[in-house]
């Protein structure tokens, strides 16, 4: 039987760069899922009798929203839904099936690396046909849509076996469990040289892999030890807990610091890598080495002709503005296109779909290609696991080599986290007010060359997108970029992405942030961050 439920909107269900990201006892507001699951539906046309896939990743509340879920479309006329086996999606993974079976669209359930539980955050995020996220004009509707929805469909059924693979009707729809993992290792092994990856480790190559007790732990484990024979125990933390064994599935230097430690000790394996909650995210780690996101976008991209899925180059890349420069020089040098996007994966979709870019990445841990819609932590994994069993030599050495080749980025993210958001927008605010003074000044002994706020000219679909990061650039090519978070649950986080370029190899092996010290304090110097924040220092340095 299906009803229609009278309901009453929120106001607060706005979908960010990542879908709407609140605490879970938010969700669990009378119809508050409900609400937005419906507005999506009404957002989109022609779906009916289409196929819609649904999974998560695995996090507090995940079962619950996928059976409200599997009820909502069937009343609302979906012919089928494609769920994950236990309710599990990794979102590549989810990317994928929604691009391999041609579904209408996916409802991806996760709050990516922020923690889980009964306090803590849950996601639901809409990925249109192509595998990506959303794009604004369909988030924009379907915020409208939360504003004034008055009632939801939904059908009377069962609770569906989710833990059992197989087809079923229920609601007069199809609903199939499927294996979550096996499609996505397919993919895999379609792009990497798997052979020669089995051959590395055959030969006493040894690797960390932290799943951090999240989504990719099944697919680590069948990928890693399962496929390419890594040993057991090679992955970590392998069983996806709802609430992650109380830590941040967030792979960076401070929620995986076990794994940090680790590589830094004598003990370190080859290689180290992680990946968050939901399988988007990575880190990578060598021997003593802990290679950023920015630079590894960069050697990914130098090296992609090594995996057999790159081996005819790459069409261009593309990186997120405040993502470093490393990836311009191997652009440069390769002769293709370079893209700069503002923040957020959703970006890169229309590049990638018109085929002007194939990897992509960005300074946050996360690089993809165009394999899915979606970055993708396990395909940066295999990527780096593909160059070494080709290069045959360590990742210092690609590391230093590569920075030899093209110089340094000296990169860094300085995050100031539980901001007052009133204080946190004065501090834009008053940045913006100042653009027009700063090219000229001299701030720390650094001349500013250029200061404004970042907007995006689609070169595909020609749209604007303004307002999406204060950048300062100094004389040198060295900048400083502000922004603030899109992405959090309670007040406001203030980023700042600080860059000096060094081409002498004389002077790549200085320390980070004694190699970024006059810039940091050229930040502080423009923007007043302590006066703003009553802090400091920042909560988080990656
Ligand atoms: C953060 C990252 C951004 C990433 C997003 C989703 O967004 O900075 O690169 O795309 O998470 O994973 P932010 O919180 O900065 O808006
Ligand atoms: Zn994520």
């Amino acid at each position: 039987m299906i009803r229609t439920v009278a309901t009453k909107p929120y106001d607060d269900q706005k979908p960010g760069t990542s879908g709407l990201r609140k605490k879970v006892p938010v969700f669990q507001q009378q119809n508050y899922v409900e609400n937005f699951i419906q507005s999506v539906f009404d957002s989109l046309e022609g779906f009916e009798g289409k196929s819609l896939v649904i999974g998560g990743d695995g996090r507090y509340f995940n079962r619950e929203v996928i059976q409200i879920a599997l009820r909502m479309a069937a009343a609302n006329g979906f012919g089928k839904v494609m769920v994950g086996q236990g309710g599990i999606l990794s979102t590549p993974a989810a990317s994928n099936i929604i691009r391999k079976y041609q579904a209408f669209g996916g409802l991806v359930l996760s709050a990516s690396h922020n923690p889980g539980g009964p306090h803590e955050d849950f996601g639901i995020k809409y990925n249109a046909g192509n595998g990506g996220p959303a794009p604004e004009k369909l988030t924009d509707r379907i915020y409208a849509r939360t504003k004034v929805i008055d009632s939801y469909r939904i059908a009377d059924f069962a609770d569906v076996d989710l833990d059992t693979v197989g087809t079923f009707s229920a609601g007069g729809m199809t609903v199939e469990v499927i294996d979550p993992v096996a499609d996505y290792a397919e993919l895999m092994e379609s792009l990497f040289d798997f052979a020669a990856i089995r051959a590395m480790f055959a030969d006493g190559f040894t690797m960390a892999f932290d799943a951090m007790h999240a989504v990719t732990g099944p697919y680590a484990v069948e990928i890693l030890e399962k496929r390419l024979g890594a040993p057991m125990g090679t992955v970590r933390n392998f069983v996806p807990l709802p609430d992650f064994g109380g830590h941040h599935p967030d792979p960076n230097l401070v929620h995986a610091k076990e794994l940090y430690d680790l590589m830094m000790s004598p003990e370190a394996p080859d290689f180290g890598a992680a990946s968050d909650g939901d399988g988007d995210r990575n880190l990578i780690i060598g021997r003593g080495i802990f290679v950023t996101p920015s630079d590894s976008l960069a050697m990914l991209a130098a090296n992609a002709k090594l995996a057999p899925g790159y081996a005819g180059g790459l069409k261009g890349i593309a990186r997120s503005m405040p993502t470093s420069g490393a990836a311009d020089r191997v652009a440069a040098k390769l002769g293709i296109g370079m893209y700069e996007t503002p923040t957020g994966w959703k970006f890169f979709g229309n590049l990638l779909d018109a085929g002007m870019a194939t990897i992509c990445g960005e300074e946050s841990a996360g690089t993809g290609s165009d394999h899915v819609r979606e970055k993708d932590g396990l395909w940066a994994v295999l990527l780096w696991l593909n160059i070494l069993a080709a290069r045959k030599e360590p990742v210092k050495a690609i590391v230093e080599k590569h920075w030899a080749e093209y110089g340094r980025n000296y990169y860094s993210r300085h995050d100031y986290e539980g901001v007052e958001t009133e204080a946190a927008n004065r501090l834009i605010s008053g940045l913006r007010a100042k653009l027009s003074s700063l090219p000229g000044k001299r701030v720390r002994g650094l001349t500013v060359e250029t200061a404004d706020d970042f907007s995006y000219l689609d070169p595909v679909d020609q749209s604007v997108s303004s307002s999406q990061g204060i950048r300062v650039l100094f004389e040198g090519g060295s900048r400083v970029v502000f922004r603030l978070s899109g992405t959090g649950t309670s007040g406001a986080t203030l980023r700042v992405y600080i860059e000096r370029y060094e081409s002498d190899p004389a002077r790549h092996g200085i320390e980070t942030q004694e190699a970024l010290a006059d810039l940091i304090a050229a930040a502080e110097e423009i923007a007043g961050i302590r006066g703003a924040t009553g802090m400091a220092a920042p909560t988080v340095i990656t």
